[in-house]
């Protein structure tokens, strides 16, 4: 099998007695489209600085290519190309000098530059406003302007660092079909971190959830949501109240129903203790089966239940059912 192009070995990051990195190690073929999802805060933004040697990691290590990210930097930096999630571009110069400047710094100059530019430009739909100052933009171009700096010395990896926060969705669709060209017509691979679940539905092959700086699931989009099983419902009932918990989680379709501390992601879950409501959450093994005996059981029980949610299988609910909270704040 061929080597992954890239590998992270156990990556550690500390600020002071902080652990924002934890212990995370994954690969990435050649090819693939690899997503790290996870809220804000989860340790995506430092695990790529890591990866592209923007600062060591405190303790583990990561290759790309082979070359070790902190003794390798140079190679490594030849390999891979960077749109951060904080913009770093010129608001003064205009969106083609912009990217000139980041040509430059990889070394490139004179026609083989102008090509380049021109080139990466047309990708991402730039070439008519790319003479204008990159303050007049609005966020989404800016977006694409970053991308096409990260593009321009022709990466075999690309990093993607939450490319579409603040992105109209014109210029969002034109990002998410930017990666899928780049990805099908030119071979690379990327990485693409991400809060919202159905990018990373819709663009990786497979994703890694993160949260608290922990990689707590690996798989692709497909597998994960397959690992929800029967469906995942959620009632809403007046008090916790443990002895019914362990009633409904003993009927034959369901697998498991826990009190969770925080509310779904669909419906109009509220918090425990906001109205008066605490949410039960009841895993499926036979998703219509489990909700017919549930909702039996309650009646039997004259247990009033005030909300009812049905969760989508879908990676937000993969997110819900391993941490107990929502992906967006
Ligand atoms: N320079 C820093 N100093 C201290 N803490 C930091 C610094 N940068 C990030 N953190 C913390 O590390 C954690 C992970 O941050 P980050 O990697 O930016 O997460 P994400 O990109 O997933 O939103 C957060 O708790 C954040 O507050
Ligand atoms: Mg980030």
């Amino acid at each position: 099998m061929a080597q992954p192009i890239l590998s992270a070995n156990h990556l550690v990051k500390k600020y002071g007695d902080h652990t924002a990195v934890n212990d995370v190690s994954f690969t990435i073929e050649e090819g693939e489209v690899f997503g790290l999802l996870g809220p804000n805060g989860a340790g995506k933004s430092t695990t790529i600085a890591m990866l592209s040697g923007l600062f060591p990691p405190t303790t583990g290590d990561a290759t790309i290519g082979g070359c070790d990210v902190v003794k390798q930097v140079a190679q490594v930096k030849r390999l891979i190309g960077v749109a951060p999630q904080d913009l770093a571009l010129y608001p003064t110069l205009s969106g083609r000098e912009n990217v000139t400047f980041f040509g430059q710094l990889y070394g490139l100059h004179g026609k083989a530059l102008r090509e380049r530019v021109d080139e990466v430009l047309g990708y991402v739909g730039m070439t008519e406003r790319a003479k204008d100052a990159v303050k007049t933009y609005s966020g989404g171009m800016k977006r694409r302007i970053n991308l096409a700096a990260g593009l321009v010395n022709h990466p075999r990896l690309l990093f993607l660092d939450e490319p579409t926060v603040g992105v109209d969705p014109q210029s969002r669709n034109h990002i998410f079909e930017s990666v899928e060209r780049l990805n099908r017509e030119q071979g690379m691979t990327l990485l693409y971190t991400t809060h919202y679940m159905e990018e990373a539905e819709r663009l990786c092959y497979r994703v890694g959830i993160i949260d608290r700086g922990k990689l707590i699931a690996l798989d692709t989009p497909r597998n994960l949501i397959a690992r929800l099983g029967g469906g995942i419902i959620q009632v809403g009932v007046a008090a916790v109240d443990e002895a019914l918990a362990a009633a409904v989680a003993a009927l034959p379709a369901v697998k498991a129903a826990t009190f969770v501390t925080q509310a779904g992601v669909n419906g109009d879950g509220q918090p425990p203790g906001e109205e008066g409501r605490a949410i039960l959450k009841i895993e499926a093994s036979e998703g219509n089966a489990a909700l017919l005996q549930a909702l039996h059981y309650f009646n039997e029980q004259d247990v009033d239940v005030l909300s009812l949610d049905l969760l989508e299988p879908n990676l937000e609910t993969v997110f819900l059912n391993l941490t107990g909270k929502s992906l967006r704040d």
